[in-house]
């Protein structure tokens, strides 16, 4: 058994620029690690808000042991409340997302309002409080479009990446958007692998025929460096930049999370077999060839913004060694499935791609599973983003366990 001063240890010893100790990908140990000091501490990417378009809309999903209702309220307000019911603690609601009046507990029907206070509880005698009984609520937040929830007691300040992510996406106006689609999938492999693989595009030309047709895998473009030393990338910064669409890139204060609009190759507007768009024109972007707008928030999300649509990206750890990844795909609202757009030209590409990247991760997964890996060296210049990433979590989970006091030192 791994114990947790192990891990800090293998943390602390590590040599920089290379993957990660073994049972930081396999072990039971190293996965409460994860849930404990970076997953029930950090802001977690839970749904679009275009998925909840309507008061009593939800979303359920699950951080490790923790079961979560998001709700969007009467006043049009985003709501998390851990999905436990204040009675005896059943879970309220089951299913992935639906639309209800009330919040109902399937048990003995104690009934909550989507502003989390309890409505009606039958039989509990007179000095029962209702108002002492309300759902608890977790931290709640939208950036980009998306709603973001936190257990901890005191959440991290979401101030700049909501203030940075309005800027960079008002041109897509998030708020006229609607899901055209949705896939979840698992994949057999650890989260960090998951997002180790989405960091660096390495393995896109061996791996994403259909993706790599519009997608420039120049590692200047899509590393950890800004987009500036790629000429392309320069141009187009300086272009759509010129044009209103804030595009240069920025790293949070804490490199926990970026923004940057790539181009896309040669004349291509959109994730598509042709390049062409997939969808109509968003009405707030100045022309179609804008690229993706590209944001990652650490731990759980990466995303696209097109001019034609948006791509949001979700990870959640199931266990040390699966991971799901939820994939929306939105379009703006009035546009109609036949005849504004074609749902299978809108997905193909990054339902192949999801698919390709699964089936990376999970070799990934069962190499690193043998007692002979060993961590292996980065490349400096195609996994520049990986090294981001991983400096980011080990600087993230040490800061954690230690309560700062080993990093304050530096
Ligand atoms: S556990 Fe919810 S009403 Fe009893
Ligand atoms: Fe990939």
């Amino acid at each position: 058994m791994t114990t947790q001063p192990d891990l800090l240890t293998q943390l602390l010893s590590r040599r920089p620029g290379t993957s990660l100790p073994r049972d930081f990908y396999v072990s039971p140990e190293a996965h409460e690690t994860d849930l404990r000091h970076i997953w029930t501490k950090e802001w977690i990417f839970a749904a679009p808000a275009a998925e909840m378009p309507k008061p009593g809309a939800y979303v359920t999903l699950r951080i490790g042991d923790y079961p979560l209702i998001v709700v969007r309220g009467a006043d049009g307000a985003f709501r998390a409340f851990h999905n436990t019911c204040r009675h005896r603690g059943s879970r309220i609601c089951a299913a992935a997302k639906g639309t209800l009046a009330k919040l109902v507990c399937p048990y003995h029907q104690w009934t909550y309002d989507l502003d989390g206070r309890l409505l009606w509880a039958r039989d509990m005698g007179p000095d029962f409080d209702p108002g002492q009984h309300g759902l608890v609520p977790a931290h709640c937040d939208v950036a980009a479009g998306m709603v973001f929830v936190c257990v901890a007691e005191t959440a991290p300040d979401f101030s700049a990446v909501k203030a940075a992510a309005a800027r960079y996406t008002a041109p897509h106006r998030l708020d006229e958007l609607k899901v055209a689609h949705q896939s979840t999938i698992v994949e057999k492999g650890n989260w960090k692998l998951v997002m180790e693989n989405n960091r660096e595009c390495y393995h896109c030309a061996g791996s994403h025929p259909a993706l790599c047709r519009t997608f420039n895998d120049d590692p200047d473009l899509v590393g950890g460096d800004d987009s500036l030393s790629s000429p392309a990338g320069r141009a187009h910064v300086e272009r759509c930049e010129a044009a209103g669409l804030p595009s240069r890139y920025i790293l949070g204060a804490n490199e926990q999370w970026r923004l940057v609009r790539i181009p896309f190759l040669g004349d291509a507007v959109s994730y598509t077999m042709d390049g062409k768009a997939a969808a109509p024109l968003l009405p707030g972007m100045p022309f179609a060839n804008a690229g993706s707008l590209l944001f990652f928030h650490y731990p759980n999300t990466w995303n696209h913004f097109l001019s034609d649509h948006v791509l949001n990206f979700r990870v959640l750890p199931l266990s040390a060694t699966e991971t799901e990844v939820q994939t929306t795909w939105l379009v703006h609202r009035d546009a109609v499935e036949g005849r504004d757009y074609d749902l299978t030209r809108l997905t193909e590409v990054w339902t192949a791609t999801n698919d390709e990247d699964r089936r990376v991760v999970e070799e990934n997964q069962i190499g690193i599973s043998s007692p002979a890996y060993r961590p292996g060296p980065y490349s400096e210049r195609q996994e520049s983003g990986v090294i981001q990433f991983v400096d980011w979590y080990a600087r993230t989970l040490v800061r954690s366990i230690t309560g700062n006091a080993l990093l304050a030192a530096e």
